[in-house]
């Protein structure tokens, strides 16, 4: 039987180990991928320590590689994500779910066909494994959840191009993996909808240079240590307060903070549960929507104790067709920047899990490691090539 490596977590150690398992075979709708490239996730550390998993179980969720085969009721497919040498991208989900359902972080995976994209030609394999579940989880918050037009799904139409005032929308943290891609998805629905929206962000000072720029386009900016900070974001909307928000950090009271900043009618996303001790929810005129990437896979996910996402079809075409939005000719999405470690498979848990593993990203422990690759990380992925 033919094996390939794979970083394997011992759910009732917490331990993750290289080791052989048996090359897996795609199951119908699926492809077999080479991993070329992979990236780290805040999810990935978390689940690692605090395992949902029941059984061993491949950890990891960030891919890109080539396609090295095809399951026989894709053999006449003509699409080219099914074709021998594709270069593709997606995203598993590992040890983040109590279902059986293998990660990334492996010399070969299979995944359905319809849920990776087809990476564009001058795209580098590496920047393409930093995209897919952040860029997905900020689609699903900004288009399916708070019904900003998409330019590839019909989302329900939050704007008419018709009203002259600038729609205000507010990314919180927005210098994080999330953020990043959330902002390029708002300048995705303005360009849709043809009306102006006044984009804030709040991030450290030392990130609005690059955050005033292309591709995200902040119109204002605020740093989220000041603490008057939402005092500055509803100034900043003459008054009229924020109609959209994305809380991409949620953690302390930042989704009570980002609340009060939304107009009456506003609406607003956070992409970690809420968890009681962090703020008096009964408290906030507007509950924030919480959603989990998971559902975009379409299938039932045991998640955190209490939490079952039953399989949703529609969260699921939702996916499908941002993953063909992406993949259909240029580049739709910038990549992250991303942090190239040294080694492969074999580094990830003393060096890439070590720099995202603490469970909130507001406390992520310094090292004491002086490499410079070691250095604490800011938003950038941590990214490994798989020779
Ligand atoms: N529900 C889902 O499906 C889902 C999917 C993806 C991620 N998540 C969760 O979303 C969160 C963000 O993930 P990520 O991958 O985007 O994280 P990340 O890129 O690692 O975010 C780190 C950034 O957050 C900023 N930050 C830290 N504390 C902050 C605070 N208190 N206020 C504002 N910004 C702060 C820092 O920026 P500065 O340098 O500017 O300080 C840092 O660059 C994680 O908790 C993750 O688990 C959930």
């Amino acid at each position: 039987m033919s094996t390939v490596k794979a970083l394997i977590l011992d759910p009732t150690t917490s331990e993750v180990t290289l080791r052989n398992i048996p090359k897996p075979t795609p199951a119908t709708g699926e492809v077999l991928i080479r991993v070329r490239a992979i990236a780290l996730n805040p999810v990935d550390g978390l689940f690692i320590a605090h395992p949902i998993a029941t059984s061993d179980r491949v950890i990891g969720l960030d891919f890109a590689g080539v396609v090295e085969g095809a399951a026989s009721d894709l053999e006449t497919s003509t699409d080219k994500r099914t074709q021998t040498g594709a270069r593709v991208a997606g995203f598993l989900q590992g040890a983040c779910s109590g279902n059986f359902r293998p990660g990334a972080f492996a010399e070969y995976i299979t995944a359905p066909y319809d849920l990776i994209w087809s990476v564009p030609d001058d795209m580098p394999l590496e920047n393409a494994s930093a995209v897919s579940m952040c860029g997905l989880t900020a689609a699903q918050g900004v288009f399916y959840r708070m019904g900003l037009p998409a330019p590839f799904a019909d989302t329900a139409s939050a704007t008419s191009s018709q009203q002259a005032e600038p729609i205000n929308v507010l990314v919180y943290g927005s210098s994080s993996s999330l953020g990043q891609y959330a902002a390029q998805m708002v300048n995705m629905a303005e360009k849709t909808s043809g009306r102006k929206i006044r984009l804030i962000g709040a991030a450290s000072r030392a990130k609005h240079a690059f955050l005033s720029a292309a591709p995200f386009n902040y119109d204002v900016l605020v740093d989220y240590r000041d603490a008057d900070w939402p005092e500055q974001v509803r100034k900043a909307t003459e008054g009229a307060g924020v109609q959209y928000a994305v809380d991409s950090i949620a953690e302390g009271n930042t989704p009570a903070l980002v609340e009060s900043t939304l107009s009456e009618d506003g609406k607003f996303v956070t992409f970690v549960p809420h968890s009681p001790d962090d703020y008096d929810a009964s408290k906030l005129r507007i509950q924030p929507v919480y959603g989990a990437v998971w559902e975009g896979l379409g299938e039932m996910v045991t998640f955190r104790p209490g939490m079952v996402f039953p399989a949703d079809l529609k969260a699921r075409a939702f996916a499908a067709s941002f993953f063909d939005y992406l993949g259909s000719g240029g580049v739709k999405v910038v990549p992250n920047p991303i942090r190239l470690m040294p080694g492969g498979l074999e580094n990830v848990v003393a060096d890439g899990l070590a720099l995202v593993s603490h469970a909130k990203v507001s406390q992520r422990k310094v090292q004491d490691r002086t490499e410079e690759y070691m250095r604490p990380i800011s938003g950038e992925k941590i990214v490994y090539t798989i020779a």
